[in-house]
């Protein structure tokens, strides 16, 4: 079919390939072959391929085509859910308080810096740059109040080629660092200007998304306008829920029309099949279950979660209610910046569980994986886009080597892709992985010249 020959491929990568589907947690694809065409896209992907065959409906050299080595294979890239680019200004630190005292002490103090553009733009670097090594491919963003320092970081996650929702922070209301917030006009406006001008630059991977911090830094009014601002322009919504016990007492205090946590942001067209939730920790079923009828999904954020003392999430009742769920590392309540981290504090915060209670099925290294990957992009609703290697979707990639030389991972034996990924997710780091795609580009190695 000579229409079809037509279609150009620009590289094509020969060897191992894990990813996860919905039937399957980790499906291994063992001398496979995956071709990206010029678009960034995955144009074919396969077992007991022939390139031969191949090159009579796609475009390509020999040339273009690598071949893995038996240590290599490659997997999706990682999606982080939930992350507070500001706070990494801070991370490793400050984690001697509860939610809220940390709130006060040390994230708004901090956040309220952010006003600064050469202090953004420096922090803003350093987070995207340094999530992009881990493997981040996807990163959903926590700014601050400030317009102006959200679109820096829009740019920033443009130029180094991250795919990203951004969101200004919007809080109009806040009694304990009482400069660090908006008036409820204020937050509105702004909100739409960010928007406006974020969709304005036409960034192909770079959204907005539609941020109140949490129930209790926003009035209703406010809560209630940005509700209708995300309907009207089909936006992402992005907020904290049931994080701390303390949190929920006084969202019900707050909120005393409202059956619920949950019930406060689904009042305000808060949950949709766009919205995700960091936490909720002390979810009841019932709340469980208003997410699973809006299509509103759960970040589960384990490292924050045991850093802050804050509570466990019960992720197996939150599959069981077949509630969308991602990982997220939450920096700076989280203090590391890897999805890797996330993890393994995954299934490290599960068999604690278990600990309490024999019952608990402990999350497999293998859920822990598609939460990670695919789990993340469903959690976004960017599943469409990435997540896994079918064919169509955008190729966002890690190239992983579990022997890198220098590496965190000894080599004993040859052990099997299987094995491999195992070690690489308990094991790893930055130093396994060689490459980094998003839609196609290599986006690590850095390319710019500036490159700190
Ligand atoms: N709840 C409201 N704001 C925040 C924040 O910045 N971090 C965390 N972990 N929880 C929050
Ligand atoms: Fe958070």
């Amino acid at each position: 079919n000579s229409d079809r020959a037509t279609i150009a491929i620009a590289y094509v990568y020969r060897g191992t390939f894990i990813h996860s589907t919905e039937e399957t947690a980790v499906e291994i694809l063992a001398d496979a072959v995956l071709g990206v065409d010029t678009k960034g896209k995955i144009a074919f992907m396969g077992k007991g391929k022939d390139l031969d065959e191949l090159s009579q409906t796609f475009r390509f050299s020999s040339s273009k085509v690598t071949q893995l080595t038996q240590h290599e294979f490659f997997m999706p890239g990682m999606v982080d859910t939930h992350i507070h680019a500001p706070q990494y200004s801070y991370a490793g630190t400050a984690l001697n308080v509860p939610l809220l005292q940390w709130l006060k002490t040390y994230a708004f103090p901090v956040e309220s810096q952010f006003s600064d553009l050469e202090f953004a733009h420096r922090i803003y670097t350093k987070v995207v740059k340094r999530t992009l090594r881990n493997g981040t491919t996807t990163a959903c963003y926590f700014a601050t109040i400030h317009t102006d320092s959200s679109l820096l970081l829009g740019q920033i996650a443009n130029d180094f080629g991250q795919r990203a929702l951004v969101g200004k922070v919007c809080m109009d209301r806040n009694n304990c660092v009482k400069h660090y917030k908006e008036t409820t006009e204020d937050s509105q406006e702004e909100t739409r200007r960010f928007i406006a001008e974020l969709l304005n630059k036409k960034y192909p991977l770079v959204k907005p998304v539609v941020t109140p911090r949490f129930a209790l830094s926003c009035t209703g009014a406010l809560l209630e306008e940005l509700g209708a601002i995300a309907k009207n322009n089909n936006l992402h919504i992005q907020s904290h829920i049931s994080e701390n016990t303390k949190e929920v007492r006084l969202v019900k205090e707050m909120f005393p029309e409202s059956k619920s946590y949950t019930d406060v942001y689904h009042k305000y067209n808060l949950l949709t099949d766009k919205t995700v939730m960091a936490h909720g920790c002390h979810l009841s079923d019932e709340e469980l279950a208003l997410f699973r009828k809006t299509g509103a999904s759960l970040s589960h954020c384990p490292n924050s979660n045991i850093s802050l003392c804050s509570g466990m999430l019960n992720v197996r009742n939150v599959l069981k209610h077949k509630v969308k769920l991602g990982l997220g590392t939450d920096v700076a309540g989280g203090y590391s910046a890897s999805v890797l981290d996330a993890v393994r504090r995954a299934q490290d915060m599960s068999k604690i569980l278990t600990l309490q209670n024999p019952e608990y099925d402990v999350l497999t290294f293998e859920e822990a994986f598609r939460l990670a990957t695919l789990g993340g992009s469903q959690a976004l609703s960017l599943d469409d886009q990435t997540g896994n290697f079918e064919v169509g979707k955008d190729f966002d990639a890690l190239r992983v080597n579990v022997a890198a030389p220098g590496g965190p991972i000894d080599l004993i034996q040859y052990d099997g892709p299987k094995i491999q990924l195992e070690k690489f997710l308990n094991l790893g780091d930055d130093r396994n992985i060689l490459e980094v795609f998003v839609a196609g580009r290599k986006v690590v190695p850095f390319t710019e010249p500036t490159a700190e």
